[in-house]
């Protein structure tokens, strides 16, 4: 059974592969992710190294002067998408998009690199890869964290990965809609537009796009120009755990200046991630850094905080808590507590289950040592796509499949969890 399903992911990355990058999914999103990409490449890794080191190599072809790695990279042309290149106007030859994407590459390339079988290609290509994949990080503290509290901001909702939370609703309702430009979405024609964001909740992010335009991407400005500045503690979990990561890799390679550099960003961050904790939650929470207040809004970004090496006693309460969270739905993690009245097990990232967070949750609290709540977690993700095949995401009580079928990262972690460690017994 389990080869099965190893060899049916085989085959959605295979269908969604273009050669030297994939794209997520037929229709819906026909261009090159860059947070996708990264968790893709561990599936890849698995069967093919030269096929997870180009994924990569591709996305980081793609990163700007200033040490930026766009979220999309629009390699051929398709109107089957919107916003297309010609309303981000970031002025590339290849064009991209404007804002950036969970930095989850600096742990994938530490993954790939210390398990792979061909050790001289892995080294050859982790050289390569380790003074862009600090530019990035090195670009994400001097543009998104100008006061040096040692945590980012997203300047945009689909910065974080989780593009419509309900961690963004009051920030977005402070965005204006004004002077937006007609537009079609094009997602709704692929999807049912009941699993996805709402036409309010899209005038709101062309606006940003628009307004961030205007500056000419200048990522200097763009920061303190933005109306909505948000510190999400799964988007700096991320972030944190691919600069320790990056910091052991650079050890191993010799590169002594980015493994300080990188673990002094780890360490400032891991000590700042306790401004926001909640006690009242049990879990982290978003800061506005508009209103410099907590968002009492309990997510998944708040547990996905554990992928990097928060304190024990940190990692317990999340797993005490998403124990509780358990008890009230049939398959973990949501991505929203089904508690609250905002709560929607269909639409998006308002409560469905999504795998690649499962993965990342999981393997923070495996190193933390709650193995326990990672089998419970695991063992939900291969319900799932037993029951429903790899889907963008699933209602976490029906199981029902939502969004994109045939989903590269979804498959990619199933291929990652059947093969490692954090497998089931
Ligand atoms: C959606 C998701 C985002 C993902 C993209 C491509 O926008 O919210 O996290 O990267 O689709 O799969």
């Amino acid at each position: 059974m389990r080869q099965d399903l190893i060899e049916k992911a085989r085959g959605v990355l295979a269908r969604n592969d273009r050669g030297h990058y994939t794209v997520p999914t037929h229709g819906l999103y026909p261009f090159q992710w860059n947070w996708d990409s990264a968790l893709s490449a561990l599936g890849f890794s698995h069967f093919d190294e030269a096929r997870a080191w180009r994924e990569i190599e591709t996305l980081f072809q793609h990163q700007w002067e200033d040490g930026e790695v766009p979220h999309i990279i629009f390699h051929e042309m398709n109107d089957g998408y919107f916003p297309g290149p010609d309303v981000w106007g970031t002025g590339r030859k290849i064009p991209t998009s404007g804002i950036t994407q969970p930095a989850v590459t600096g742990f994938a390339v530490r993954r790939i690199h210390a398990r792979a079988r061909n050790k001289t290609m892995a080294d050859a290509n982790a050289r390569a890869l380790l003074p862009r994949i600090h530019a990035w990080h090195q670009w994400f503290y001097r543009n998104r964290d100008p006061e040096g509290t040692g945590l980012v901001s997203i300047i945009h909702p689909w910065e974080s990965g989780r593009d419509n939370s309900i961690d963004w609703d009051n920030a977005l309702a402070r965005v204006p809609t004004e002077g937006v430009a007609p537009f079609k979405r094009r997602d709704v024609a692929h999807a049912n537009p009941d699993h996805r964001p709402t036409d309010e909740e899209y005038r709101r992010y062309i606006w940003l796009v628009q307004h961030f335009r205007s500056f000419g991407w200048d990522n200097s400005k763009l920061h303190d120009a933005s109306p909505f500045r948000m510190v999400d503690p799964g988007f700096n979990g991320i972030l944190i755990r691919s600069c320790r990561d990056l910091a052991d890799l650079a050890e191993t390679l010799g590169e002594n200046e980015i493994a300080r550099e990188s673990r002094a960003f780890s360490d400032r961050g891991i000590a700042a991630m306790e401004t926001l904790w909640s006690d009242a939650y049990g879990q982290y929470l978003c800061l506005d850094r508009v209103t410099n207040e907590l968002v009492e809004s309990p997510s998944i970004g708040g547990l996905l905080a554990a992928f990097c090496p928060i304190p024990d006693h940190r990692a317990k309460a999340i797993a005490s808590r998403i124990l509780e969270i358990g008890k009230t739905v049939q398959y973990l993690v949501p991505s929203h507590d089904p508690a609250q009245p905002q709560f929607d097990g269909l639409r998006y990232w308002r409560g469905p289950v999504w795998l690649i967070v499962n993965y990342m949750i999981a393997d923070g609290l495996l190193n933390a040592g709650q193995t326990d709540i990672v089998q419970r977690i695991v063992t939900d993700s291969i319900r799932l796509i037993e029951q429903s095949g790899f889907a963008e995401y699933y209602d976490p009580n029906t199981a029902e499949p939502c969004g994109g079928s045939s989903f590269t990262w979804t498959a990619a972690m199933v291929i990652e969890i059947l093969k490692t460690e954090a497998a089931p017994a």
